[in-house]
């Protein structure tokens, strides 16, 4: 789409939309929203974390618990965080204050905005550590590094990995002035042309991936493995870590699809716009499934092996199989990739707080979160290492930041947002922000958002209290 079809077309109508174009940055068209979106949502998440928690969790019917809960509490939830950035038009913290204000309610409800922002910025922290795992291993797969490991061969080297603070410091480094330069260079600029070709790309070379497993793995194994639900295997536990996955893969409760609304123009449908990137991450986990189980299966490997399964068992399967250096680097470019594309997303919130809030330049308030971003990073590095036996609670640095902010207060940010929109906005003023058409549906969702969603959200939080 060009600058001039934008001006003329379906974006560039009212004056208001000019303005907030000339001063603010909106994405260029719906397809580039849908990018960003996606990109955010589709991240270590999906290619590192589903197919570990599912392979601990029994499979099938842990993958039917997760799609439930993606359907009726996180595509509600993603709506109205979409349309809470819409509306109000600036970070997370600004446009719950504003829609507040529009209401005539408390401005204390922007601890919902901020809140979701700080939890963005302290999840990228050790986000950024991890995707430095992925970018290490890039090389190390390249150059043959894992030809013909053995398990434990392969354990020895992730172990040397997390025991060097000086590797992990330039991995996580370089993850971060890559998101913190597509970030300087503003919405237009930086993020969209740089989405326009990493998620097609991510896309193209995740279908490479699950042809090569189905042709050389254990194909049929693995599909029965992920879509076959075996229910004695689920447990009460189980339907609440799917739940809290279904938080954590779709960017909830942290600001990011808030802040991605804020550029969204006017007309985009946000329930067609919502479903869809709903759609595209959970395709993207389960192609990252078909990818890897046929994989695990077809060299007698493990699928309950924990957070080490793609660090550590898949290079043996790459060692293994012909041409795996070439298939095992390509999926390691995939997973920076994908992180990348959810680390700038991340960013985003606290960049943007940072300029609205505090009329930072962008490359001011770049400096200043990178820098702050970069010493927190050191803490989840060390955590591997030096710091290893500095515990809290009998957790390390990065375990209480990772339960911190996936268990508490991603779910508390995105229950603050549902009682927000749901309890505090008026319906009239929702129903015209959101934009759907069919009464129906604009009642079934808003039955969900006020009622279901929230009930969910507790139960997650019952379940951490023991209480369940
Ligand atoms: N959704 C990302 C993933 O699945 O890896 C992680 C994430 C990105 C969480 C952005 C939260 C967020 F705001």
């Amino acid at each position: 789409m060009t600058e001039k079809s934008l001006a003329a077309g379906s974006l560039g109508g009212t004056s208001a939309h000019a303005q907030q174009r000339a001063t603010r940055g909106l994405w260029s068209s719906r397809w580039v929203f849908f990018l960003a979106a996606t990109g955010s949502a589709v991240g270590l998440g999906n290619i590192w974390k589903f197919p570990y928690i599912t392979g601990q969790n029994g499979g099938g019917a842990f993958v039917l618990v997760y799609l439930a809960c993606i359907l009726l509490i996180g595509i509600p939830l993603l709506m109205a965080e979409v349309m809470i950035g819409r509306r109000g038009r600036q970070n997370p913290d600004g446009a719950v204050a504003r829609l507040a204000r529009e209401a005539g309610a408390s401005t204390r409800w922007r601890v919902a905005g901020w809140l979701g922002g700080l939890t963005g910025f302290l999840i990228l922290s050790f986000y950024l550590v991890v995707a430095g795992w992925a970018l290490a291993y890039v090389p190390a797969t390249f150059s043959g590094g894992f030809a013909g490991v053995s398990g434990e061969a392969s354990g020895e080297l992730f172990g040397a990995l997390l025991a060097s603070p000086l590797r992990l410091v330039v991995c996580a480094t370089l993850v971060l002035a890559a998101t913190m330069l597509i970030v300087g260079l503003g919405v237009r600029g930086g993020l969209e042309r740089s989405l326009r070709f990493l998620m097609p790309g991510l896309f193209v070379l995740m279908l490479v991936l699950v042809v090569y497993a189905a042709i050389e793995g254990e194909f049929a194994q693995a599909l029965q493995f992920l879509f076959v639900p075996d229910f004695s295997e689920l447990t009460a536990k189980s339907v609440l870590i799917a739940l809290g996955h279904a938080f954590f893969t779709l960017s909830l409760g942290c600001g990011a699809m808030m802040v991605y609304g804020s550029y969204l123009p006017e007309g985009t449908s946000i329930a067609k716009t919502s479903v869809l990137v709903a759609l595209a991450d959970t395709a993207v986990a389960l192609l990252a499934g078909m990818a890897i189980f046929p994989l695990v299966f077809g060299n007698a490997l493990e699928p309950g092996a924990g957070p080490g399964l793609i660090f550590v068992t898949l290079p043996i399967a790459f060692g293994q199989m012909p041409l795996g250096q070439v298939v095992g680097g390509l999926f390691f470019v995939m997973l920076v990739i994908a992180a990348l594309t959810s680390a700038i997303s991340l960013s985003e919130p606290s960049i943007a707080w940072l300029t609205e809030r505090f009329g930072m330049s962008r490359l001011k308030a770049v400096l200043v979160s990178g820098g702050l971003l970069w010493l927190l990073s050191l803490g989840s590095v060390f955590s591997f290492n030096l710091w290893a036996d500095y515990q809290l609670f009998g957790k390390t640095f990065f375990d209480t930041l990772d339960y911190l902010t996936t268990n508490w207060l991603m779910p508390l940010g995105g229950l603050g947002t549902v009682l927000f929109t749901g309890w505090v906005l008026k319906e009239a003023t929702v129903r015209e922000a959101i934009g759907l058409q069919r009464d129906g549906l604009f009642r079934a969702w808003w039955l969900l958002l006020r009622f279901g969603t929230p009930l969910g959200i507790v139960l997650v939080f019952l379940n951490l209290a023991g209480m369940i």
